[in-house]
């Protein structure tokens, strides 16, 4: 059998008194129940619990679509923003070599509403065969739908009105939303995202395996990655499972005034894990006036910039390390005959190892300046431990939700700027509001 990815919280005994944080483990196992009992807050938006089990459904679907989709064209832009986006860019970004040309790559688009990102991008597909697939759980979002527009008319140029369809793949609602509608006038080939699952939550389903796929990764084994997290977390309701120490670590010091938790990563391609992490603490439980504030931070390049602040700046944060055992690579410091560059002392060892003494060096003077440690060990990059590691936080997530007192499933405050966008903007309908801000925009600007 494989191992898994653990947790090591010995880094906020300093911070945190051990009994409390054993105690509110416990708490959190009655959180747990309540979630899989579906008898806590938002249980109408349940259903990603069980998706390691159910996504096996509709891989044969994904897969033959994928292949379609790569066979006809060797670029896919994805458009979505927020959970329609981040899981699939965060999975593919950290499997992904940097520098290499992938067989089939992956563009995204619709999560930004610059003009530049967006005429580049047209500039950039220009002769370029490629497909869409926009994905938009409500149909109606309108950053994803400006672009959807811009690139079928682009597309649509390029293949003739008649044949565009056969490029276009809609990941959204079953019945409902502008985006079920045009798919099924148009005759795109489409996948639900079910009800009962929230943007951020979404990643199981084709919002992220379909991406996943078309780059070329193993949906399968991703998957098998998260029914592994889902035994040792969801059906665990013993107080030393990770997902709870963690839920209630973050609880404890959050009550302690460690207000803003960063998520550190030595790893550059984790950078998009982190955007996904944030969204779903940030989304989950940043409401009625609560909730520590996610934030992220890429070591050691950030340690030359931001490593000043996290020492000795204002001491409100916690930090959440992601360490990663082993390397996919082997690259060693090269040994010289002269030392004029002064690194003559670490010659022949791996830059894993380097890097690795990098992060114990950066954790023990973080917790001496007061920022405690929490460190979650992957053994590697790749589909199976990806899973693992996205699954625990979305169950660390929502009972730390429920410890926290919120509903973990709604986003009720993304509205507030949509409300204003779409008056700002003249929608119809929103003629007394569009009043009342200009008038408001006036005096504040
Ligand atoms: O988590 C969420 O619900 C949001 O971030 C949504 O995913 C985001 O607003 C996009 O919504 P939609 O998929 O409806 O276009």
């Amino acid at each position: 059998m494989k191992s898994s990815i653990t947790l090591n919280v010995h880094g906020i005994t300093s911070f945190a008194d051990a009994d409390k944080l054993n105690a509110l483990a416990g708490e959190a196992a009655v959180h747990l129940r309540s979630l899989r009992d579906g008898t806590g807050r938002g249980n109408d938006f349940l259903g990603w619990l069980n998706l390691p089990e159910t996504a096996r459904l509709s891989t044969g679907k994904i897969m033959a679509c994928a292949n379609r989709l790569r066979s006809q064209a060797p670029v896919t832009v994805v458009i979505g923003i927020g959970g329609s986006y981040l899981g699939a860019k965060a999975l593919i970004d950290a499997l992904s070599d940097p520098f290499a040309h992938p067989g089939h790559r992956i563009i995204f688009a619709g999560h930004t509403l610059s003009e530049d990102y967006h005429a580049a991008l047209l500039r950039h597909l220009d002769g370029i065969d490629y497909n869409i697939v926009v994905i938009s759980k409500s149909g109606t979002t309108t950053e994803p739908a400006i672009a959807f527009r811009i690139l079928r008319n682009h597309l649509s140029a390029r293949t003739g009105k008649e044949n565009v369809s056969r490029y276009i793949v809609a990941v959204t609602d079953a019945h409902r939303g502008a985006l079920h509608n045009l798919a099924v006038t148009e005759g795109y080939e489409t996948f639900v995202i079910p009800d009962d699952v929230g943007g951020r939550y979404s990643v199981l389903t084709p919002v992220g395996l379909l991406p996943l796929a078309l780059a070329g990764y193993d949906i399968d084994e991703f998957i098998r990655g998260m029914q592994t997290m889902a035994a040792l977390t969801r059906d665990n309701d013993d107080p030393s499972n990770i997902a709870l120490v963690y839920a209630a670590a973050r609880n404890i010091l959050y009550g302690s005034g460690y207000l803003t938790e960063i998520l550190v990563s030595y790893e550059p391609t984790l950078a998009a894990v982190a955007e996904w992490w944030k969204q779903l603490f940030g989304e989950s439980e940043g409401k009625e006036n609560r909730g520590i504030f996610p934030a992220s931070v890429s070591f050691t390049t950030d340690l030359h910039s931001m490593g000043q602040y996290i020492q000795e700046g204002e001491r409100h944060f916690l930090e959440t390390v992601i360490s990663v055992t082993a390397s996919g690579s082997e690259m060693r410091i090269p040994v010289s005959p002269d030392d004029s560059d002064g690194v003559g002392f670490i010659a022949g060892r791996k830059m894993t190892e380097v890097n690795e003494r990098a992060s114990a060096a950066t954790r023990l003077a973080h917790i001496s300046g007061g920022v405690p440690n929490i460190v979650i060990t992957v053994p590697c990059i790749n589909e199976f431990y990806l899973g693992q590691l996205l699954y625990f936080f979305e169950i660390s997530c929502a009972v730390s939700g429920y410890i926290l007192g919120v509903n973990p499933f709604n986003q009720p405050g993304v509205e507030s700027y949509k409300k204003n966008m779409f008056a700002l903007l003249g929608k119809p309908g929103y003629e007394k509001e569009k009043e009342r801000l200009e008038k408001e925009l006036k005096v504040k600007s």
